[in-house]
């Protein structure tokens, strides 16, 4: 039977589960006197219900009631409800018992019988304490979520300076990079013409021998070292083309156009070499004012380093697009790709895993590009070919 005393609202709340209907009452009684809202039940399963229904401050709980274990009881209380409290009502002679409570989570045990203002005075103990346990455990809460914040702040701070690092570490390569290029330009420029010079002097005078050449070694040597002459005379024009900072002419140019002429110019090659070249040009881009012979070195290089890697045929796509006012150009090979170990290095100057590379191609189609607001890098590489992504503002 559940019977609720009549007192208003908001006061300290009491349930009272006791089978003797007598302390029941007076309990009930002498709470209500003293200012607590009472709820009274003859049994456990009622107390448990008014305790469900009420979240009560307080559970008077009697230990001893007919077919309930006061410990269980107490047990299910403090896991279901832990902010309510509970005092247990032993008889005289149970105090090991009730120690045994305590330890269960019991906050007092009070001996039957009471006096009032004994039962009154605990009661109020108890509730001292609980109060200053429950605003512990609410610091201890703001305490952990502090905490928690803080973790989070440090995590982000972490996350951002490791972001503004690695930053630093690609500007700090990019400086070092055009160091490089800076460098060689100002003494390729002025090396380049002295050796130019002579250079030219030795492919004219072994011209001159193999017009009366007749020894069929004479002329092998002398074709060898003509060979050579070119090739030493190739890398000096890339270390010029690398340094070379001013634009000659510079017009309204056709992206599109220019990768035509590109490809054109490559055509004995591909041709020779059974590579199928595939264009996808999606939209035309606005003109570009650009020098088109520097544009035009970009796909060169790129289509170059394509035909290295393809030495046994394979396909050569080169698609333009257009997405958010860039304008992206994608070169695609079908060849051997790029190791990871080699990857970092490409766009360094002098950087090169051929034999006769100089490693001056991508550091300077990449330089190339950069001039005119563009961005070049390798979109994605595999043991079944490589794709060089360009971007440039589409400026219209
Ligand atoms: N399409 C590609 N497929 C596979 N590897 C590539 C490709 N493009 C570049 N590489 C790698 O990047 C390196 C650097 O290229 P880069 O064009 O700068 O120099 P290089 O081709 O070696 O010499 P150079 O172009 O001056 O004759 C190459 O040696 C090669 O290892
Ligand atoms: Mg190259």
């Amino acid at each position: 039977m559940l019977t609720k005393s009549d007192s208003p609202e908001k006061k300290t709340s009491v349930v009272i589960i006791d089978d003797d209907r007598n302390i029941l009452d007076l309990t009930s009684l002498i709470l209500a006197k003293h200012g607590f809202q009472t709820y009274t039940a003859d049994c456990a399963c009622d107390g448990f219900e008014l305790i469900s229904r009420h979240t009560p401050d307080l559970v008077l709980l009697d230990y001893i009631m007919p077919e309930t274990d006061g410990l269980s009881v107490l047990r299910q209380v403090k896991s279901g409800f832990p902010d309510t409290y509970v005092v247990m009502l032993t008889g005289k002679g149970n105090e090991e018992v009730a120690v045994e409570l305590m330890k269960n989570g019991a906050s007092e045990y009070i001996v039957k019988p009471f006096n009032n203002r004994n039962l009154i005075e605990r009661l109020e103990n108890v509730l001292k304490i609980r109060k200053i346990e429950l605003h512990n455990r609410e610091l201890q809460k703001q305490k952990e979520h502090l905490l928690f914040e803080i973790e989070q702040w440090n995590l982000d701070l972490k996350k951002r300076v490791r972001e503004k690092s690695a930053a630093l570490q690609n500007a700090l390569e990019e400086i070092a990079r055009s160091e490089k290029l800076a460098a060689m330009g100002y003494l390729s420029a002025g090396v380049a013409h002295e050796i130019r010079n002579p250079l030219n002097s030795i492919a004219l005078f072994i011209q001159l021998m193999r017009q009366t050449a007749t020894e069929p070694d004479q002329l092998e040597y002398q074709a060898k070292i003509l060979k050579e002459v070119d090739r030493i005379d190739a890398i000096i024009r890339k270390l010029l083309d690398a340094s070379r900072r001013t634009r000659t002419i510079t017009s309204d140019i056709q992206i599109n156009q220019i990768i035509d002429t590109a490809i054109e110019a490559f055509s004995p090659q591909t041709d020779a070499r059974k590579i199928q070249v595939k264009r996808h040009y999606h939209c035309v881009p606005p003109p570009i004012t650009a020098d088109p012979a520097e544009l035009e070195q970009i796909f060169t290089n790129l289509f170059l380093n394509a035909l290295d890697a393809m030495s046994y045929g394979g396909c050569l796509a080169i698609e333009v697009f257009e997405n958010n006012n860039r304008v992206i150009i994608r070169v695609s090979d079908s060849g051997s790709g790029i190791t990871e170990d080699v990857l970092p290095s490409i766009f360094e100057p002098f950087f090169s895993t051929k034999n006769r590379g100089t490693g001056m191609g991508l550091p300077v189609a990449q330089r190339i590009a950069r001039m005119y607001e563009g961005s070049m890098e390798v979109e994605c590489t595999s043991p079944e070919g490589t794709t060089f992504r360009l971007e440039f503002p589409a400026f219209t």
